[in-house]
C-alpha cells in the first residue's frame, strides 16, 4: 500500500502500551501535535490495529501482555513493510533494542526519553519511512515490470521455436518427400501445432489456371470428404487471392453477402473464420492453404505473419514437388513415344516384307485362279472332283484377302482429309453391310445421327474400311452365340479434355470379349476365329490414330460390346 500523502496530512500514531496514563499522557501529547491516535493495550490488539487503521507510526512498548514488542514488529512486518515502528524500551536492554531493529523496526528509544526528543525521532522516522517506501515501491515496480518483459520475452522465445521446429519439420519433409500429397499433408498437420485452426484444405491451381483440385484436409468433415475434389478456380477465394497475392483474411464467413461455391461449404459446415495463405512459385500463386475455425476471428495479424512466415517452406516444398511431377510426366511421354516410334518402325518393315510377300504369293495365286478356270472346264459338272474344285477356290480366296488385308494394315497410308459427309457414308456402310459375308437376316441394323454436321475433316475411304471391320466383327460376335441379334450405329457430337470430337460408335449384343482376349485384340494377328486373319481391329486402330483420334471399347460380358471412334473436329471458326 503506497502512501503518498503531502506532510500536512494529519499523521496517524498508534501507541501500544500496557500502561493507561502513559496512554492518556502521550495520547494528548501527541494530539497536541497535531497527530490523530489510535490505541492499543496489547499485543494482539496493536497487530490487529495495525492492519485496520494503517498508521503512519506505531510507538510500540517493549513489554506488554500477550506478544510483547518484539514478536509484534515480526507479526506485522510479514505482511506490512510501509508502517514505521518505534520501540522504546526500559533502560538497560539495549540488546533487545538492537533485536528489534533486526526484526525490521525502524528505530528504538531508551526511556526515560523526553518528549522533546521523541516528538523529534518520531517525525524524523516518519519522514525517513516515507521516502524510503517510496523508492522501495519504485524498486517494486521496475522489477514487476522486468519480470513482466521477461515472462514476455520468454514466452515469445519459446514461440520462436516452436516456429523454428515446425519449419524444420516441414524442411524435413522437403527432403525426404517429393510426393504433393504426403507434403500437403505434413503442411496441414505440422501447422496446427502453431496456428489454432479446427479445418485446413490446400487447393492447387492445375497448370491450366481455370480448375483447382483439394490436395490435401486437416480433420475433414464438410459434408464427405473433399479431398481430391476438382473445380473451378472461379469457386474459390483463391481466384482473389491469386490477384494481389496477400494472404486473405475474413473474421465472419457468416456475414459476408456473397461468397463462391467452395467457400459457401465451408461455411455451411459451420466454419466461421478463414484464412487463407498463397502459395507462392516464382512470384505466381500456385496453391492456398485454407486455414478455417469454427469460431469468428479465430485468426489475428499476428497468425497471419506466422503463416506467412511459414509458407516460404512450404512453396519450397510444394514446387519442389511438381517439378517432380512435371518431370516424371515427361519421363512417361518420353517413354510413350519411344515405344510408339518402335511400333511405327515395326510397321514399315512389314510394310515392305508385306508388299514383297503379296507380289510373290498374288503371281501364283493368278496362276491359280486361271488354272480354277481351265479345270472346270475340262470337268464334267458336278461329282466330287467340281466340290475340290470349289474348295481350293475358297482357299485361294482367303489367301487372297490376307494378303489384301495385309497390305492395307501395313501400307503407309497418306490421308485424305476432306469435309466428307459422315451420315452418307455410314448409310452406306450399312447399306452394304447386309451382303457382307458374316450378316444373317436375323441381325437388326440401325442407325442414329445425332452429330452436328460441320468442321470433321476425315478421309472416306479409310473410316469406311474401318467401319466395315467393326461391323463384320459385330456380325461375327452374333453369329458366335448363334441367334438373333442387334448392331447399332450412332455418330454424336463428344468432347475431351475440352476438345470437340465426333464419334462413331458400333454397338452389338454379341457376347462381349473376355478379359484375356480384351488385352490383345490390337495386336496385329491376333485372332480367336479360325477363318481369321487377326487384322481388322488393327487397322481399324491405325485408321484411328492417323486422324489423331481416340477408339474407345466397352464390352460386357454376355451382354455385347461397343467399339467407338472418335475423330477430331476443327474448332468452330468464329
Ligand atoms: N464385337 C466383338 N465382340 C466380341 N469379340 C470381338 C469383337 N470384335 C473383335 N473381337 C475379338 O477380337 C479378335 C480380333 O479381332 P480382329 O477384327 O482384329 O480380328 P478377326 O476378326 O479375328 O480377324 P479379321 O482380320 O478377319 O478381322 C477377334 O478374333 C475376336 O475374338
Ligand atoms: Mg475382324
Amino acid at each position: 500500500m503506497v502512501r503518498e500523502e503531502p506532510l500536512r496530512i494529519r499523521r496517524r500514531i498508534l501507541i501500544a502500551d500496557d500502561n493507561a496514563e502513559i496512554h492518556e499522557m502521550l495520547g494528548d501529547f501527541f494530539m497536541s501535535e497535531g497527530f490523530e491516535v489510535v490505541h492499543a493495550f496489547d499485543g494482539e490488539e496493536a497487530i490487529r490495529q495495525t492492519a485496520e487503521n494503517r498508521p503512519h507510526l506505531v510507538l510500540l512498548d517493549m513489554r506488554m501482555p500477550g506478544e510483547d514488542g518484539l514478536n509484534v514488529v515480526r507479526r506485522v512486518r510479514e505482511t506490512d513493510l510501509d508502517t514505521a515502528i518505534v520501540l522504546y524500551t526500559a533502560f538497560g536492554s539495549e540488546a533487545l533494542g538492537l533485536e528489534a531493529l533486526r526484526a525490521g523496526a525502524d528505530d528504538y528509544l531508551k526511556k526515560p526519553v523526553s518528549l522533546e526528543v521523541l516528538i523529534e525521532r518520531v517525525n524524523a522516522v516518519i519522514i525517513a519511512k516515507e521516502g524510503h517506501n517510496v523508492l522501495r515501491h519504485r524498486a517494486e515496480q521496475r522489477m514487476r515490470e522486468s519480470e513482466e518483459l521477461y515472462r514476455a520475452t520468454a514466452a515469445e522465445l519459446a514461440g520462436r521455436v516452436a516456429t523454428i521446429d515446425v519449419t524444420q519439420e516441414i524442411a524435413r519433409a522437403v527432403l525426404s518427400d517429393l510426393d504433393l500429397q504426403a507434403i500437403a499433408h505434413t503442411i496441414v498437420t505440422q501447422w496446427r501445432r502453431l496456428l489454432p485452426y479446427d479445418r485446413a484444405y490446400i487447393v492447387l491451381i492445375e497448370n491450366n489456371r481455370t480448375n483447382c483440385v483439394v490436395l490435401a484436409t486437416y480433420a475433414d468433415d464438410i459434408g464427405d470428404s473433399v479431398e481430391g475434389w476438382r473445380f473451378p478456380l472461379a469457386d474459390t477465394l483463391l481466384a482473389n487471392v491469386g490477384q494481389d497475392r496477400q494472404p486473405l483474411r475474413i473474421a465472419d464467413l457468416h456475414s459476408q453477402p456473397e461468397l463462391p461455391a467452395f467457400a459457401q461449404r465451408i461455411a455451411r459446415a459451420g466454419l466461421r473464420s478463414l484464412l487463407i495463405v498463397p502459395v507462392l512459385v516464382r512470384d505466381r500463386v500456385v496453391a492456398g492453404i485454407h486455414l478455417s475455425g469454427f469460431e469468428p476471428s479465430t485468426f489475428t495479424s499476428r497468425h497471419e505473419e506466422l503463416a506467412t512466415e511459414l509458407v516460404g517452406t512450404a512453396s519450397i516444398a510444394i514446387q519442389n514437388a511438381l517439378l517432380y511431377r512435371d518431370l516424371r510426366e515427361s519421363y512417361k511421354s518420353l517413354e510413350r513415344a519411344q515405344v510408339e516410334l518402335l511400333r511405327k518402325e515395326r510397321l514399315a518393315a512389314l510394310g515392305q516384307i508385306s508388299a514383297v510377300m503379296a507380289h510373290e504369293v498374288r503371281n501364283p495365286l493368278g496362276v491359280i485362279y486361271n488354272s480354277l478356270g481351265a479345270f472346270r472346264k475340262l470337268l464334267p459338272p458336278g461329282g466330287d472332283a467340281q466340290l475340290l474344285l470349289s474348295i481350293v477356290e475358297e482357299e485361294a480366296d482367303r489367301l487372297n484377302r490376307i494378303i489384301g488385308s495385309l497390305l492395307d494394315f501395313a501400307r503407309p497410308t497418306t490421308l485424305e482429309l476432306t469435309p466428307g459427309d459422315l451420315s452418307a457414308l455410314v448409310e452406306d456402310v450399312v447399306r452394304g453391310a447386309v451382303t457382307d459375308s458374316a450378316y444373317r437376316p436375323s441381325i437388326e441394323i440401325t442407325a442414329e445421327y445425332l452429330h452436328q454436321p460441320n468442321g470433321l475433316l476425315f478421309d472416306v475411304h479409310l473410316v469406311r474400311q474401318a467401319l466395315i471391320n467393326l461391323l463384320q466383327n459385330a456380325f461375327q460376335a452374333i453369329e458366335g452365340r448363334g441367334g438373333p441379334g442387334r448392331v447399332a450405329l450412332r455418330t454424336e457430337d463428344a468432347e475431351i479434355e475440352g476438345r470437340p470430337y465426333v464419334k462413331i460408335s458400333v454397338s452389338d449384343t454379341g457376347g462381349g470379349i473376355p478379359d484375356k482376349v480384351r488385352e490383345r485384340i490390337f495386336d496385329p494377328f491376333f485372332t480367336t476365329r479360325t477363318m481369321g486373319t487377326g487384322l481388322g481391329l488393327p487397322i481399324v486402330k491405325r485408321v484411328v490414330e492417323d486422324h489423331s483420334g481416340i477408339l474407345q471399347v466397352e464390352t460386357r460380358q454376355g451382354e455385347g460390346s461397343t467399339f467407338s471412334i472418335l475423330l477430331p473436329r476443327a474448332p468452330r471458326s468464329p
